[in-house]
């Protein structure tokens, strides 16, 4: 088998030849965050792949991350090196049951987390990350929302805007719904001094216990920033690897037992190598489907 620094090698050449940019997302295995061009939380990679003049787009991600590209950049040709990275969130709501519960409830904007089907986006009217769920809500200016599918970031943007009703779908992502207060309280004990920053997919009284609700990257962007020098990290461990990368001297923790998503695991190197080498993997989004779902994920992108 090839070591890495040859597979990354294999890698830029086979990009260069292809004219392709390597987006990965900041919870891939690091040796594939090392290779890409740009590394990010799904808003940055979202705007990455709005603004490419690369006539190819390799995402080292999930599914919905390629298929959001694809919205975005239709001339474009997305490869995603391991068709089988799902969401388990995304899941949690398909078209027809947002159809239902869109027509029981005429009239009220649906907000429709990013971690979501193209054909489920194509029912929404907007679009949310991590990073900026509350200002999209509150640029709204509605006083009642449907949100879904994730019900805890649904949650945390309800408590940041009492002023709007939140209606919640009762999604959530396995990775971050395990978290518990103890297992908290417990890190805390070990790491005195250390600041506690969790994303918001986490549960609520989770989130309440920590000092920063953050997506990916604002983490990132918090470690460098903070005078602290050490972090509780409440989100998937591959974060890590991108701390050590923005904030070198300063420490980073994941809970024990640390937190996995499996699906953000299976791409490798050489499944990245293999979709480059051979154009295999490309996403594919019905064209009525894409336009329907752009105003939504274009809406997204241009709020910070
Ligand atoms: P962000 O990187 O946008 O915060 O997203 C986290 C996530 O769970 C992506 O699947
Ligand atoms: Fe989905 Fe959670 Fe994995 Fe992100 S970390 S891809 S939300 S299951």
């Amino acid at each position: 088998m090839p070591d890495t620094a040859t597979l990354h090698d294999e890698i830029r050449t086979l990009a260069r030849e292809r004219d392709a940019i390597i987006l990965a997302h900041n919870y891939q295995r690091g040796e594939v965050q090392d290779v890409a061009d740009f590394t990010g939380d799904s808003l940055g990679l979202s705007r990455q792949a709005s603004e490419t003049s690369a006539q190819t787009i390799v995402f080292a991600g999930v599914h919905f991350m390629a298929e959001t590209a694809k919205i975005l950049s239709p001339d474009k040709t997305v490869l995603l090196p391991e068709l089988s990275a799902g969401c388990p969130m995304a899941d949690m709501m398909t078209a027809d049951e947002l159809a239902t519960w869109r027509e029981a409830h005429p009239g009220i904007p649906v907000v429709t987390y990013v971690n979501s089907s193209a054909d489920v986006k194509a029912l929404s009217d907007v679009c949310v990350t991590s990073a900026n769920a509350v200002a999209v809500v509150r640029s709204l200016g509605a006083d009642r929302i449907l949100f879904g599918p994730d019900r805890n970031l649904g949650s945390w943007v309800a408590r940041a805007l009492p002023e709007v009703e939140v209606l919640l779908w009762e999604g959530f992502c396995p990775t971050h719904e395990r978290v518990t207060p103890e297992q908290i309280a417990e890190a805390r004990k070990r790491h005195p001094d250390a600041e506690v920053m969790a994303h918001p997919e986490c549960r609520p009284d989770v989130v309440d216990l920590a000092d920063f609700v953050l997506s990916t990257s604002q983490m990132l962007r918090r470690a460098a920033d903070s005078p602290a020098d050490e972090f509780i990290v409440v989100t998937e461990e591959g974060l890590l690897h991108a701390l050590a990368k923005a904030a070198p001297g300063k420490r980073f923790v994941n809970l024990e037992p640390r937190m996995i998503c499996r699906n953000m695991k299976v791409t490798t190197l050489e499944k990245v190598r293999d979709v480059l080498r051979d154009g295999t993997n490309e996403i594919v989004v019905p064209e009525d489907v894409r336009e329907r779902a752009l105003t939504a994920v274009q809406r997204m992108v241009a709020i910070d």
